[in-house]
């Protein structure tokens, strides 16, 4: 029996802790920069009803069936799939690479926001932010290639960033990433409150929301815009990485894990749709003061934070203030998602090694650090991280998903104790309608979605290069997530798995 079991495993202090840490997990870059331009690309308004459809057969499902395995072996993804079955250990561990790479490129964006909080005060990319951006601050290689010199700008504050993370993350879950997020939910709800008020004041606001909620019904017999639905979801909501898996194993036994899955899957959608108002109303704006149409000032991701709201702050009345709440609400939530992400690695190698956590948190932690350290704050870095990011979610994250769903739904035949399980302790009870969502609509969804990824890479060629240098570094990185899943799950374990616990410990302080 590995020491962290002896020693009992930790636990959420109550359900609105262990909320706040979901919820904090879910609302990350995702809902800020990837769902506005989702949105805006895929039928505006008209998106919301596939948005829902995925949300509510996809979504809250899976974040259902994840709540319900952690807290049912409360273990990590490898240690709780291996009690399922012996083999599926390496979709957990799949997962764990997932994450490594996800961690490695998240938390240099985290560090980019925290950089353009400073520079908001002076707006320092003077009247060229595209300019300021990949030259004076980032330094990117005109062409993309292997890191050939570092990049101080960036390697400081990403310092800062995992140095924040792995302090939190050795306080433990109580302590640490349950009190942060206290601190880091309520801030972020009170930031955005003041950035969307003060965006749909604007002059020309209501000519961005015109352009987001305008609702353009043929998109709706596109394939495409179903398969951008799902995939947002999937992202926003956390699912498909483990992550979800990890925080409920933390959970008591009696936890409702129904209601739960409920509340946060609502409120990351909430955030989501206030982040696409006011992101669309500042856009407006833009397009307005510069005579422009919206659609031509529409950019997303990278270049929506970093070189779009730059250019609306530099025009806009008190635009400092706006762009320190703008960058430092980024930087917030990217945190508490990032923490999310490191947690499923440490805890993972803590089920397998038995080591205590802070030990693992310096380790395994710091290991992950001084590879993004090594890779990211450099001038290949921008490049880099696009790269890992489109094939670690296209080939990573929703492939992952897919595999774990076939394997627990067909092969294992599980869904039926899972849904006992669910039932058991929550206030909503599941029917047939779920088994049907994870075990039929789901795949089916996710397979088109794989075919239909892959035949577009292989007819365009990633970044229009043929077999590129990216395409390949995307391709090893995305492959090799699955190899080191699959090679770890074969090393044998000495002693009993996990411990041997199934169903956890009972304790006195039970989180409901
Ligand atoms: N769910 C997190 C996000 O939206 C990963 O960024």
């Amino acid at each position: 029996m590995s020491q962290q079991n002896r020693e009992q495993r930790e636990q959420w202090g109550s359900r609105a802790g262990f909320l706040m840490a979901a919820i904090g997990s879910a609302v990350g870059l995702g809902n800020i920069w990837r769902f506005p331009a989702e949105a805006y690309k895929n039928g505006g308004g008209a998106f919301l009803l596939p948005y829902l459809v995925a949300l509510l057969t996809a979504g809250l499902p899976l974040l259902i069936l994840e709540y319900t395995v952690g807290r049912k072996y409360r273990k990590s993804p490898p240690a709780a799939f291996r009690q399922i079955s012996r083999p599926a250990e390496a979709i957990g561990w799949w997962q764990v690479a997932i994450c490594f790479v996800i961690a490695s490129y998240y938390a240099v964006i985290v560090a980019w926001a925290v950089r353009y909080a400073g520079f908001s005060f002076g707006k320092d990319w003077g009247d060229d932010p595209e300019g300021f951006f990949g030259g004076d601050f980032l330094h990117a290689a005109a062409e993309p290639g292997l890191p050939s010199s570092f990049v101080g700008n960036v390697f400081w504050p990403l310092l800062a960033v995992w140095l924040i993370v792995l302090a939190i993350l050795a306080m433990g879950v109580r302590r640490g990433i349950e009190r942060a997020n206290k601190i880091f939910i309520p801030a972020l709800v009170l930031f955005f409150v003041v950035l969307v008020v003060r965006a749909v004041t604007l002059d020309g606001a209501a000519k961005g929301l015109d352009a987001l909620f305008a609702p353009d019904w043929s998109a709706l017999t596109d394939g495409s815009v179903w398969v951008a639905a799902y995939g947002q979801i999937f992202f926003s909501l956390s699912i498909g990485f483990g992550i979800m898996v990890t925080y409920a194993s933390y959970l008591g036994r009696r936890a409702d894990l129904t209601g739960s899955a409920l509340v946060a899957g609502f409120a990351n959608s909430s955030f989501e749709i206030l982040a696409g108002i006011g992101v669309f109303a500042t856009l407006g704006f833009m397009a307005q003061s510069s005579g422009a149409a919206v659609g031509d000032v529409v950019s997303e991701g990278v270049g929506l934070a970093f070189i779009a709201f730059p250019a609306v702050i530099s025009q806009m009345p008190l635009g400092a203030a706006f762009g320190v709440v703008f960058f430092v609400s980024l930087a917030i939530a990217g945190l508490s998602s990032l923490i999310s992400i490191v947690q499923v690695v440490i805890s993972a190698v803590q089920d397998r090694t038995g080591m205590r956590r802070v030990p693992a948190v310096w380790t395994v932690g710091g290991l992950l650090a001084v590879v993004s350290l090594a890779l990211f704050p450099t001038d290949a870095g921008l490049s880099l991280l696009d790269a890992a990011d489109h094939f670690i979610n296209q080939y990573g994250i929703a492939l992952a998903a897919l595999v774990f769903l076939i394997v627990m739904a067909w092969v294992l035949r599980r869904l039926r104790t899972f849904q006992a399980h669910a039932d058991e302790t929550s206030a909503v009870r599941l029917g047939t309608w779920w088994r049907v969502c994870l075990g039929v609509i789901t795949p089916l969804v996710l397979g088109w979605m794989m075919i239909d990824s892959f035949r577009k890479e292989l007819d365009e060629n990633y970044a229009g290069y043929p077999l590129s240098f990216l395409a390949w570094a995307g391709w090893g990185v995305a492959a090799g997530a699955l190899l080191v899943g699959v090679l770890i799950s074969l090393i044998p374990w000495r002693g009993a798995p996990g411990g041997g616990e199934t169903e956890g410990t009972a304790d006195s302080e039970e989180v409901r």
